[in-house]
């Protein structure tokens, strides 16, 4: 495995490794990995020829700095999770090197980065739209896997490439969980116990709203309210907001019936992290309805991959 800290090395390395004839997979991180990270890596190993993985905590996307000092770095452990995953190359750069200056050019991705984590966290898009476009101009034609767990992220993501007709296909794979519920994340690690057995009601708020859209909800505020309530029962989380959305742009559609796939977004504070989590949601077949799948409302059609 070959560990590069250049922006130039990177881009030969894939570019010569596409030149052999591989088939090139690429998966974005900002480190501390852990078996979600995993799930991604071991997708792309099995897929392409040549798996590269990149490591770079990215400034542009933290509001505040405290959140950008705290947040867990663990190059050496990272770099033995990427070996025994069997991954070709490792990127991992330093901020000077990404940014040797202020970047005069952003990319800021309308409509879709603006609610939900586009508000409680203003700016944040435009630096994970801004990193992820310049890795993908690096990395050239590939794969790039990306967790369902940052599903608003994805969403960003694949509107960007599709606007800018970047040559990359976006891989979703799915939140992996512990069993409790808890969907993995690196913030998970700055958890207390007891703030980590709290922040397990960001799942139960999921299952209950899931319950309500399963047995035939249709009113995405009222789904919003029971999960709001889940969350609220539990006092070491502060909720920021629990939503059922049209899939496709993440709006908030009249009625859960007028979607072709419904989701559940949820977001709360716990102590000094901020977690977010995410589900479909699958409404019952309307009465005499043949098994087609409704229309959209509109928005941007959800790609295949
Ligand atoms: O999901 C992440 O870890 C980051 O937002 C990403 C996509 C690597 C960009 O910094």
């Amino acid at each position: 495995m070959d560990l590069v800290r250049n922006t130039g090395d990177f881009a030969r390395t894939l570019s010569n490794a596409r030149r052999r004839g591989d088939d090139v997979g690429i998966v974005p991180t900002m480190g501390a990995l852990h078996a979600g990270h995993r799930s991604l890596i071991d997708r792309a190993v099995a897929e392409r020829a040549h798996v590269a993985v990149s490591i770079f905590v990215n400034p542009l996307q933290f509001g505040d700095a405290g959140d950008l000092d705290r947040y867990p770095r663990s190059l050496e452990a990272d770099l033995a999770v990427c070996a025994e995953a069997g991954v070709d190359t490792v990127f991992a750069p330093t901020v000077a090197e990404m940014y040797p200056a202020a970047p005069a050019t952003t990319v800021s991705v309308q409509g879709v980065s603006e609610p939900w984590e586009g508000v409680s966290r203003p700016g944040h898009f435009d630096g994970v739209a801004t990193v992820v476009a310049k890795l993908f101009a690096m990395a050239g034609e590939c794969a790039a896997y990306f967790g369902e767990k940052d599903f608003q992220q994805l969403a960003v993501v694949r509107r960007m490439v599709a606007d800018l007709s970047i040559p990359v296909r976006v891989v979703a794979c799915p939140t992996v969980r512990e069993p409790d519920g808890l969907a993995l994340s690196s913030r998970n690690v700055l958890l207390s116990p007891e703030q980590r057995r709290a922040a397990t009601v960001l799942w139960r708020a999921l299952s209950a709203g899931g319950e309500a859209v399963e047995g035939g909800e249709d009113r995405p505020e009222a789904v919003a309210r029971v999960m709001a309530s889940v969350v609220g029962s539990e006092p070491l989380v502060r909720l920021h907001y629990a939503a059922a959305v049209d899939a496709s742009d993440l709006s908030v559609p009249r009625s859960l019936r007028d979607v072709g796939s419904v989701h559940l977004l949820v977001a709360g504070e716990v102590g000094p992290v901020r977690l977010i989590d995410n589900r479909e949601a699958v409404a019952p077949p309307l009465a005499g309805a043949t098994g087609e799948r409704r229309t959209r409302a509109g928005g941007v059609p959800a790609p295949a991959g």
